[in-house]
């Protein structure tokens, strides 16, 4: 039967309803190309093992090129009854090296070894691209912090003013999360170096075939040191699942701070035109749909991880067709961050940031009153009690509809005897911020100095 790869033990042809269900061409032909450079590489260690000649070889690996080439030009697409991508690729080779060389090429090898091995190749070439993605992402929060160094902005925690920081603090905060998901990827290719071909179905091979030859004609570090781990395991698989699924919700968690800050309550930042869009029945609107379709995949992302993991539980070794399953959610998740991580890049860079309002907001909400304590600390006082007066300084400018900003020397004995005149000094948002410096604080120095640790670290990766 073509495209099928099993059959003598069979009277007659599956079902078509089981043939419909068990059919993976339609999301396996990705994988076309890393299968046809597994083939070249089985049938060199077919040869090694005296089970091609020379002249077989040659004509084998001309055939596989040719395949390859038409795969390559959509001259060669999967046929309606081709079960899966390996099936449909040996039906290729049959076609244009005939059915005595073609069928040569199967010995010693199994499609659960070639699938674990092509999804291992696949997702090294995938997951440096998302690399690249992310690194844009991150080169333009570095660029937007670099441009506006000194901008101060209200700091929050649980979401309410809590104290003065530097926008080119807060814009790096969500570059560090992001370079060390470039590290998670840089770090699971380490563990995707290793090649499961010559597992063969579970036990290994029994042709003399060389595992160690294979991975390095793929270009792996080496091969399996176990041919039932080699064939049963996906937890590399679920591993990218998870890095895609953090880099989903790295860039959810910024994409909820532009869509607050671009609202008119907030008004820190106003998207470009060509990053965001309107509305078909209010014409004043300007949408982040950028953003809100980056939380919108994270939820999706998370979703390809759970989905995975619930597959995985419970397998016992070695292959099952359940692994099948792992397939879809995981090209979804290299599809949809394809599409993502340009247009957050692009969003972040374009971004036009309004400095005054910002500053404006940065000592609301009594945002210096830290600072006052810490005067206070400075002065002897036990931070205990210097806590109870700066609370008091909140409680006397709340009741006269001030900020800590606009008290003045007459107003601190009313407040406590221990606030003299030169408290006054370390209530302005830069005095504050500047005071914050030590490593990793919001102090200008030490914000200078991150601009350049990010930089460092997005040229070293
Ligand atoms: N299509 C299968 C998968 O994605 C690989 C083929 C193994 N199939 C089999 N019946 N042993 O895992």
């Amino acid at each position: 039967t073509e495209g099928r790869l099993w059959g003598g033990r069979f009277e007659g042809g599956p079902a078509e309803a089981m043939f419909a269900l068990s059919k993976s061409t339609q999301f396996d032909w990705r994988l076309a190309r890393y299968d046809l450079a597994g083939s070249r590489a089985h049938a060199r260690a077919l040869q090694r093992a005296g089970l091609l000649t020379e002249g077989d070889l040659a004509g084998m690996l001309a055939g596989l090129d040719q395949l390859d080439a038409d795969v390559a030009a959509g001259r060669f697409v999967a046929a309606p009854t081709d079960e899966d991508v390996h099936g449909a690729l040996e039906r290729g080779l049959m076609e244009r090296v005939g059915p005595e060389l073609g069928g040569r090429l199967r010995a010693g090898r199994s499609r659960n070894d070639q699938i674990a091995t092509l999804i291992r190749l696949y997702l090294r070439d995938e997951l440096r691209v998302v690399a690249g993605g992310v690194q844009s992402v991150v080169e333009a929060l570095t660029q937007q912090a670099r441009t506006h160094l000194g901008v101060p902005m209200p700091g929050r925690t649980h979401l309410q003013s809590a104290q003065p920081i530097l926008l080119s603090h807060h814009l790096l905060a969500h570059a560090w999360p992001l370079l060390r998901d470039v590290e998670r990827l840089q770090n699971l290719d380490a563990r995707l170096a290793v090649s499961p071909y010559g597992s063969a179905a579970l036990a290994g091979t029994s042709l003399g075939l060389d595992p160690e030859f294979v991975a390095s004609e793929l270009g792996f570090d080496s091969s399996v040191a176990n041919s039932i781990d080699g064939t049963a395991a996906r937890d590399l698989v679920a591993e990218a699942a998870f890095v895609l699924a953090m880099i989903g919700v790295d860039l959810s968690r910024m994409a909820e701070e532009v869509i607050l800050w671009s609202t008119v309550e907030f008004g820190f930042v106003t998207l470009d035109d060509a990053w965001s869009t309107g509305s078909s029945i209010m014409p004043q609107k300007k949408n982040p749909d950028v953003a809100e379709l980056a939380r919108g995949k994270a939820g999706r992302l998370i979703g390809n991880l759970t989905g995975l993991l619930a597959t995985l539980k419970g397998l016992p070794l070695a292959y099952n067709r359940d692994l099948q399953e792992d397939k879809e959610p995981i090209f979804d998740g290299l599809d949809q961050l394809r599409v993502l991580l340009p247009a957050m890049a692009g969003m972040i860079g374009t971004l036009v940031f309004h400095p005054e309002r910002l500053a404006s907001r940065a000592p609301a909400g009594f945002s210096l009153a830290t600072d006052v304590a810490d005067w206070l600390v400075r002065q002897r006082v036990p931070f205990a009690q210097a806590h109870e007066v700066a609370g008091k300084a909140v409680r006397y400018c709340e009741g006269r509809g001030i900020e800590l900003t606009d008290l003045t020397a007459s107003d601190l004995p009313e407040i406590d005897g221990r606030l003299t005149p030169a408290v006054l000094h370390v209530l302005t948002v830069e005095g504050s911020i500047n005071s914050r410096d030590g490593r990793g604080g919001t102090a200008a120095a030490r914000v200078e100095e991150q601009v350049r640790e990010v930089s460092a670290a997005l040229e070293a990766v």
